[in-house]
């Protein structure tokens, strides 16, 4: 009797030791699967809260709803820049992970190389997450990042250049000061690197970590291939921001990234060669042939030289006015009517004082005038036909980031 019970408590701890092995076996497993696909799929708040993208790109309210929820809950933690530092220590894992050795472009993408001059100087994960979704691996990215930048940001940059085949840290680094010349250096310094590059690119685009593709790479090649060789910059007459060339400007040695340059009374001589000013952005999508002959002509360095002591010369001046001299590699002819950013594609940016007339009201949040876009405007960013939208951050609306995400990886 008593013998027989013992063996049956004997039984049961074994089935109940049984069931401990196998709930802790299938623990460390999923642990392993976790790691193995990524912080991608842990932060997705889209899956956490069942919010359906297409839904949202249909403007279904309760979807739009949901999403404006997660962001009134403050439910994104955006990751450090140690983390992701931590995460490319091991290249091949991580390059496993992000699935950056899973892309592969077709035939029409292959022959149409572009390559990305992207000028950054905080948020790793952000960065990761932009490159991420422009990457192919027959692609060129130069990172330059800002010499003022925390290690940490610094190292993750150096990280994804180290484990990421095609992408590399700018030979020549500046301190970007805001409205400053080095703002532009820094892209004239990732461009000669780019052409250095083995991979014969056809098409140079610049971006800053807070912009995110509205196309996928096959969408850009085929809206580049009917570029023809030209060059899609902003270029307007430039009314009343004269001012902003005719004066000396002077540059504080400073350390905020928000500090002007200062204008002084005392006057500039007239730009060199006779050169017709136009205004723009900072935002280029450049040919190889136009990108060769800014590096080389003497009247580019001139100008260049001339342009040191403006006001914001890589964001007001520069690309625009170069695009309109006569006889460049894809010449905008100077009697042609002013491109605006809304004609340029490359970056659809909504400022706060033309909301209302020109496009509906941002649905994020604005910084210094320009709106970090909401999820209810992915239908309007994803339709309007550009390129790539400016500004987005997942601490104003995590949702939009990944909707936009998802959109791009259906299209592909
Ligand atoms: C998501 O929304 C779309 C469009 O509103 C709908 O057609 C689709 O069935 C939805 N998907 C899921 C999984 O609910
Ligand atoms: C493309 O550019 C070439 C050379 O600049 C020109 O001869 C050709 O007509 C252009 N094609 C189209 C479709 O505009």
């Amino acid at each position: 009797m008593r013998r027989l019970r013992r063996q049956r408590i004997k039984r049961v701890i074994l089935v109940y030791m049984t069931l401990i092995l196998m709930y802790a076996l299938t623990v460390i497993f999923s642990r392993v699967n976790e790691d193995a696909t990524g912080v991608f799929d842990r932060q997705r708040l889209t899956v956490k809260y069942d919010i359906n993208c297409s839904a949202i790109y249909d403007m279904e309210p309760a979807e739009v709803g949901k999403s404006l929820t997660v962001r009134k809950n403050k439910n994104y933690v955006m990751l450090t820049d140690m983390s992701i530092v931590n995460a490319i220590s091991d290249c091949n894992r991580f390059i496993a992970s992000k699935g950056y050795d899973a892309v592969q472009g077709s035939e029409f993408e292959r022959e149409f190389p572009l390559a990305y001059s992207l000028v950054v100087h905080k948020d790793a994960d952000l960065v990761e997450r932009l490159l991420r979704t422009i990457y192919m691996p027959h692609n060129v990215y130069c990172i330059h990042y800002d010499l003022k930048s925390s290690d940490d940001f610094i190292s993750a940059m150096q990280g994804l250049a180290r484990c990421i085949p095609n992408v590399f840290i700018a030979s020549k680094l500046e301190r970007v000061q805001y409205a400053g010349i080095s703002r532009l250096q820094a892209d004239l310094n990732c461009l000669s690197d780019l052409l250095e590059s083995e991979v014969k690119w056809k098409y140079v685009i610049n971006l800053c970590g807070q912009d995110f593709p509205l196309r996928t790479n096959a969408e850009l090649v085929s809206d580049l291939k009917k570029l023809n060789g030209t060059n899609m910059v902003e270029s307007k007459r430039p009314g009343g921001k004269v001012w902003r060339w005719t004066f000396h400007h002077e540059l504080k040695n400073n350390t905020e990234y928000y500090e002007s340059p200062i204008k002084t009374s005392e006057k500039k001589p007239p730009p060199p060669h006779n050169i017709e000013m136009f205004v723009g952005s900072a935002y280029f999508t450049l040919s190889r042939e136009f990108a060769l002959f800014v590096q080389l002509n003497c009247l580019v360095r001139d100008f260049l030289v001339w342009s040191e002591d403006t006001y914001s010369p890589g964001d007001e001046h520069f690309w625009a006015t170069l695009v309109r001299v006569p006889g460049v590699p894809g010449e905008v002819p100077r009697s042609d009517p002013d491109i605006s950013e809304l004609t340029s594609k490359t970056h659809l940016v909504k400022w706060e004082y033309l909301e209302g007339s020109l496009y509906p009201p941002c649905t994020g949040e604005h910084m210094r005038s320009v709106c970090i876009f909401g999820a209810a405007e992915l239908r309007w960013l994803l339709d309007y036909g550009h390129w790539f939208a400016n500004k987005v951050d997942p601490r104003v609306d995590p949702i939009l980031i990944e909707c936009l995400e998802e959109k791009l990886l259906e299209n592909n």
